[in-house]
């Protein structure tokens, strides 16, 4: 939200276009999750891959290898992880890696498990060492050491663990030690979402959501959300709040359009604060390079509300890139913002070099690789 004095809180409870989940989202997400691997909508490669996996160990009656979900927040992780574990028909234990800060406490959930229990692991990556190398053994051999004691006299006890399927979820792999990859049997790489499926879950929550949306507005939606089914769902409940309160209840392309223009999403899914650090990159420092500090301080904000908050979805637009002397607008971003750059500058020879419908169509050429490779 915006303050009196112009300062802005991008805190996803605020922001519309924030991937992660905001405080009170948890209950309306999880009646719009998906139950089933077909149900599932989008990520095909990840769904031939994982349900061979499932499928496979149901027949043999073991427990599924150990799967490990990486990817971006908002893409479905937490509903795939709940999706293993029905398409499995075993009971699911939910944790994460903040929670298990003592190698005890993950020693107490992995002895609780009933034998082919899922354990969904989420924010792996946040696991401490001494829980994850604990870890590495559960995961290979079914066992752990439980250290009693301190100093010399201490002394391992093995517990044996009965047979489970781990599912970790991360949304930065990179930062896993290469050992604990090493040990999942199968890694989902969840890709950013396509236009097309993302009007799917559009369709389909909103028949959840008992909203009449039609396909128009669907493809309205879906071009503003980011490549992300969170966002997409988050913009649908503003979209129908809207069409009941100022509309008829159905949601059709105007009342659509109104509503996004209301919230100040724009046709490529930049809010107010992304087109304020854009805004201020072309005009006040005519497209940079500009230091992020310099940046930031243009638009009232931390350093790292503008890299973290604002900076991820703008490179991956395609209108910004960073660079060792500083962040630079590409030409794509003044089309967006239907400005002009100032003769001679580097942005000014490329956008000359642009093709004839990219410089005037600004979904061609700030969108065109927004949904991230296919799937
Ligand atoms: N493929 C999909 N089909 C339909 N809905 C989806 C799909 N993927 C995600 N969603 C919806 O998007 C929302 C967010 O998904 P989910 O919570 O699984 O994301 P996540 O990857 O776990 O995010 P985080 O990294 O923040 O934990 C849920 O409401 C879910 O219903
Ligand atoms: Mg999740």
């Amino acid at each position: 939200m915006t303050y009196d004095d112009g300062s802005y809180d991008a805190s996803p409870d605020d922001r519309l276009v924030a991937p992660e989940a905001g405080s009170e989202e948890a209950a309306l997400e999880s009646a719009l999750r998906p139950r089933t691997l077909d149900t599932f909508i989008g990520q095909q490669r990840v769904k031939d891959q994982l349900g061979l996996v499932l499928e496979a160990a149901v027949a043999r009656g073991r427990a599924a290898d150990h799967v490990l979900l990486a990817g971006p927040p908002g893409l479905g992780k937490t509903t795939l992880s709940m999706i293993i574990a029905a398409e499995l028909g075993v009971p699911l234990r939910v944790t994460s890696g903040p929670a298990l800060q003592h190698a005890g406490d993950l020693a107490a959930v992995l002895s609780s498990l009933v034998p082919g229990e899922v354990l969904f692991l989420d924010e792996i990556h946040r696991m401490s060492r001494a829980a994850e190398e604990m870890l590495y053994l559960a995961m290979e051999d079914f066992r752990v050491d439980v250290i009693v004691g301190k100093g010399p006299g201490a002394t391992a006890i093995p517990l044996d663990l009965p047979p489970f399927t781990l599912v970790g979820a991360t949304t930065r792999a990179g930062l896993l030690p290469g050992p604990l990859r090493d040990r999942f049997g199968f890694t989902a790489h969840m890709d950013f979402y396509d236009a097309a499926d993302l009007e799917r879950i559009l369709v389909r929550s909103a028949a959840l959501l008992d909203v009449p949306l039609d396909s128009d507005s669907a493809a309205e939606i879906a071009s503003r959300s980011r490549g992300t089914p969170r966002v997409a769902n988050r913009l649908l409940r503003r979209v129908r709040d809207y069409a009941q309160v100022r509309g008829e209840g159905h949601v059709d392309f105007a009342v659509a359009q109104a509503a996004l223009a209301l919230y100040e999403v724009d046709e490529i899914g930049l809010d107010r604060l992304d087109r304020a650090v854009l805004d201020a990159l072309l005009r006040r420092f005519g497209g940079g390079p500009v230091g992020l500090s310099t940046l930031a301080v243009a638009v009232g904000e931390e350093s790292e509300t503008v890299e973290t908050v604002c900076e991820p979805f703008l490179v991956r637009a395609g209108l910004l890139a960073r660079t060792p002397r500083g962040r630079v607008a590409t030409p794509a971003a003044w089309v967006h913002l239907g400005l002009v750059p100032p003769v001679g500058s580097a942005a000014a020879v490329q956008a000359a070099m642009l093709p004839f419908d990219a410089a005037g169509d600004d979904d061609a050429s700030a969108t065109g690789d927004e949904a991230g490779p296919q799937a």
